[in-house]
């Protein structure tokens, strides 16, 4: 059962990407669970879920949070449990929409040298599980960081799909996760452009990301803004499902090793 993360710089479509992924794979006939791990969540809203927005993060489950550490959320020094009880977590917290699972996990919280409190140790423990624990396709939607990973999951995950558009800072962001993957063991990485316009923006891709296995490009695809003005799922555009199928077909095709 195929793990995917990804990631990219803020705006490129990693949502997008995930949404038509989950998608794809929900249409094969998997068990996909989709999460949402981007602190500005709106992978339920592109899939189309009734009451997206209404969802409360795992992350801002105080009552949860101490009831599976110990601790009251955010008290610094205190005594909690490392290993907090998280298997009913996915079947208890998430929604079901069209034969696909959503989790929304909620912003991990930083603090100087790394922050070992019980809202991240609770957050830790379930992607753990999520990844290594369960029998489904898992899809996680990433902000530009991925410190929702550690080195104890990026083993877990069987690739990671860079998102970069034509521009300069997509392709920063995008060597930037790349070496960021690299520290915690992420060896499987990917890349797919989006909203490319011309042969010209996917050459200027294909040659920012060199070295990278280039999964293939999304097209610009004008109708999402109308689809979005008149709040509609972005999951209706053809173009973008055509090119995201090729891509769900190379990522899934056998690998010639
Ligand atoms: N191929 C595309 N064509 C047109 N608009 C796109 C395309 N991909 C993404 N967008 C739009 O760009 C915005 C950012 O996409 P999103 O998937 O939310 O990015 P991210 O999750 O990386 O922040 C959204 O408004 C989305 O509809
Ligand atoms: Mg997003």
């Amino acid at each position: 059962m195929m793990k995917i993360a990804i990631s990219g710089k803020g705006g490129v479509g990693k949502t997008l990407l995930s949404a038509f992924l989950a998608r794809a794979f929900a249409v094969d006939g998997y068990d996909v669970i989709a999460i949402d791990a981007d602190p500005d969540a709106n992978l339920g809203a592109s899939l189309g879920f009734p009451d997206a927005g209404k969802i409360v993060p795992i992350s801002h489950l105080k009552e949860l949070i101490r009831e599976r550490t110990g601790a009251r959320p955010s008290a610094g020094g205190a005594y909690f449990k490392l290993n907090p009880r998280v298997d009913d977590l996915p079947d208890e917290y998430s929604t079901r929409h069209d034969g696909i699972r959503l989790l929304v996990m909620g912003e991990v919280k930083r603090g100087g040298g790394g922050c070992y409190c019980p809202e991240n140790v609770l957050l830790g423990s379930l992607m753990s599980h999520l990844l290594l624990g369960r029998d489904e396709i898992v899809i996680l939607d990433m902000a530009a960081g991925i410190e929702h990973l550690s080195r104890g999951t990026a083993k877990a995950v069987d690739r990671l799909i860079i998102v970069v558009e034509p521009g300069q800072a997509s392709l920063e962001t995008a060597h930037r996760v790349k070496q960021l993957a690299g520290d915690i063991g992420i060896k499987e990485l990917a890349v797919v452009g989006n909203k490319v316009r011309s042969a010209d923006e996917e050459a200027y891709i294909r040659k920012g990301t060199k070295g990278l296995d280039m999964l293939g490009v999304i097209p610009y695809d004008a109708g999402l803004v109308d689809a979005q003005m008149r709040g509609l799922p972005i999951i209706q555009s053809p173009a973008i499902k055509s090119s995201v199928d090729a891509i769900y077909a190379k990522l899934t095709a056998p690998r010639n090793t």
